[in-house]
């Protein structure tokens, strides 16, 4: 693709950014589909996020992704807010549709669709969530619709009973939370179908952490990491010895973009030329 007078821009804005795989996944769909388009990562830092924001507007970069630190704070200068972000309390997706910034969040349907697609169905499931912070929230927003019972374990208690609590109010849905603990982990997953790490525990550098005893894993279980750095977690190889079904973080990542990618171009996202790129790209670095 030539860069023209026509050339649609998108970026990821955060701090850190130079690590993100968005510009890696998102330029290899707009070539595949030979959109004229390029992805780039800008670094903004906490006070520079409204000055961004005024810059996304008047030079009419078409759509964003939003890391940390600013998935929240973010929120206070759009025009809307999509119902599912309005709950997460946080953002990762802006659309500029003709000068209008609209925010959504994209980390939960993400997550939905990489267990379905990887044959996992959470519908009249039993299923463990670790972690209650920002991800967490919006997974268990999406998961809480459709589950059985979803089940919230956080090393805060605190932030896993209000969610849940939240979560009940707002749907009416069967959702439980408590402090993370041995007792708990083992009691609640062995009936449960799926179990779904949305903390960072297992993250580079930590490879070698886990919250989740070997022996408490089976084969009946599925088991879905949203770490991504290593691809290959703890959680995963200890699930993958116990016989159960695997869901890497890669997977999370790429269903979180393709949404994006589907909100800013209203059309599939080419999901298998973006896996390629994520899988291609992290391989190298960890060469
Ligand atoms: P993100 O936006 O990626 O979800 P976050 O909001 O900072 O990041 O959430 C990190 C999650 O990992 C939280 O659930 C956090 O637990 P607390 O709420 O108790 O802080 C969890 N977490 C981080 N380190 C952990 C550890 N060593 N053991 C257990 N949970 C941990």
């Amino acid at each position: 693709m030539e860069i023209s007078g026509k050339t649609q821009v998108f970026c990821v804005i955060g701090d850190p950014v130079e690590h993100s795989l968005s510009p890696t996944m998102h330029n290899a769909a707009f070539k595949h589909l030979n959109l004229n388009a390029v992805y780039v990562a800008f670094k903004v830092k906490s006070d520079e996020l409204e000055n961004a924001i005024k810059g996304i507007r008047s030079l009419g970069i078409r759509g964003v992704n939003v890391t940390m630190p600013h998935k929240s704070t973010i929120i206070n200068y759009l025009d809307e807010v999509d119902q599912t972000a309005k709950f997460v309390g946080a953002v990762n997706t802006l659309l500029n549709d003709n000068g209008k910034l609209i925010g959504f969040n994209t980390d939960g349907i993400g997550a939905l669709r990489a267990l379905k697609e990887n044959q996992a169905y959470p519908e009249g499931k039993k299923v463990l969530l670790l972690g209650a912070g920002g991800a967490a929230r919006a997974i268990a927003f999406q998961l809480a619709q459709v589950t059985e019972e979803l089940r919230i374990l956080n090393r805060n208690g605190e932030k896993a009973r209000q969610l849940a609590n939240l979560l009940r109010k707002e749907l009416g849905r069967n959702v439980v939370g408590d402090q993370l603990s041995p007792i708990l982990i083992e009691k609640w997953l062995e009936d449960s179908d799926i179990l779904v790490n949305s903390t960072s525990v297992g993250m580079h550098p930590n490879t070698d952490q886990t919250v989740v005893k070997r022996e408490w894993l089976r084969n009946e279980l599925t088991v879905m990491d949203i770490v991504y750095d290593p691809i290959e977690t703890r959680l995963i190889r200890d699930s993958k010895d116990a016989g159960a079904k695997v869901i890497h973080g890669t997977e999370m990542l790429l269903f979180q973009g393709a949404a994006s990618f589907e909100i800013w171009w209203g059309r599939p996202a080419p999901i298998e030329v973006m896996r390629n790129a994520i899988l291609k790209k992290i391989r190298e670095r960890e060469k």
